[in-house]
């Protein structure tokens, strides 16, 4: 059953079904998961096939991703499920969007990078559009990313509510506590972190909560106009850039 006072749906990070089960009745509830080729990567069948040597043709790892989904959407048929597709630099939003496709655009390192899918996917309703701040990639370079979290809430609270902010790549317990303060929509957690969040009962954090950044590099909070055309912001950022090749190596490492 959800805590009392929670409104963020908590989502598991991770492509093994196993996991989902178990989460599942470790906290009694589940809203969604999210995926990646990383991730699937990491899946005990994919690791124990590929020790083999025995890599996937295109059509068999296209066939596994679609069934690790499928039987992780029957573990939460009212949930949602998030799926890393490829995609490069040239790859906008609009046109998904456009064919009510629902995004989840992914690898967000900055504030900007949040203002041009708000202004990108305008007119979309909400729940339609979700955007991943990766925060511990940003922590692993010595940035505060969970500053980076509360600047996109608090530019979105000028908006219409049509983007929902999903916060991703959690690594710590006191992530996913101050995600919850600072009412993020969604947060996706690994396995790790879930597991411990539920033995200790599913604890919510205080009014009084405050997160220790220790010394992390604080990340400011600029004003953007979310009205403006989604190609006037710089939408560049190297861990993108890192993210996206790492997902295609991931993946790549997997085929044939
Ligand atoms: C979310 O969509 C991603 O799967 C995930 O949170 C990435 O986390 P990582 O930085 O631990 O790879």
């Amino acid at each position: 059953m959800h805590p009392h006072g929670l409104t963020t749906k908590i989502f598991l990070d991770g492509g093994d079904p196993g996991e989902t089960r178990e989460i599942i009745k470790l906290l009694g509830f589940l809203d969604g998961q999210t995926t990646n080729p990383t991730l699937i990567s990491k899946n005990p069948e994919a690791r124990e096939r590929l020790k083999k040597g025995d890599k996937y043709t295109e059509e068999e790892i296209y066939r596994f991703y679609k069934n690790v989904v499928g039987e992780i959407s029957t573990l939460i048929p009212q949930g949602a499920i998030s799926i890393e597709v490829y995609a490069d630099l040239s790859t906008g939003a609009e046109r998904a969007v456009k064919n009510k496709m629902r995004v989840n655009m992914t690898l967000c390192f900055s504030q900007e990078q949040a203002a041009a899918v708000y202004a990108a996917t305008s007119g979309a309703g909400r729940g339609d559009v979700f955007v991943s701040p990766f925060i511990g990639r940003i922590d692993d370079r010595g940035e505060n990313g969970m500053a980076l979290i509360a600047n996109i809430i608090n530019m979105y609270r000028k908006g219409d509510g049509h983007v929902m902010v999903l916060t991703a790549s959690v690594r710590t317990f006191d992530h996913l506590m101050y995600a919850l303060h600072l009412g993020s929509d969604i947060i996706t957690a690994p396995y790790n972190i879930l597991k411990e969040w539920g033995e200790k009962g599913l604890p919510m954090p205080g009014k009084d909560y405050v997160y220790d950044y220790k010394n992390l590099k604080d990340i400011q909070y600029k004003d953007f106009n979310l009205s403006r055309n989604w190609q006037g912001f710089d939408v560049n950022h190297d861990l993108t850039v890192t993210g996206m090749e790492k997902f295609s190596a991931d993946w790549n490492s997997l085929v044939k």
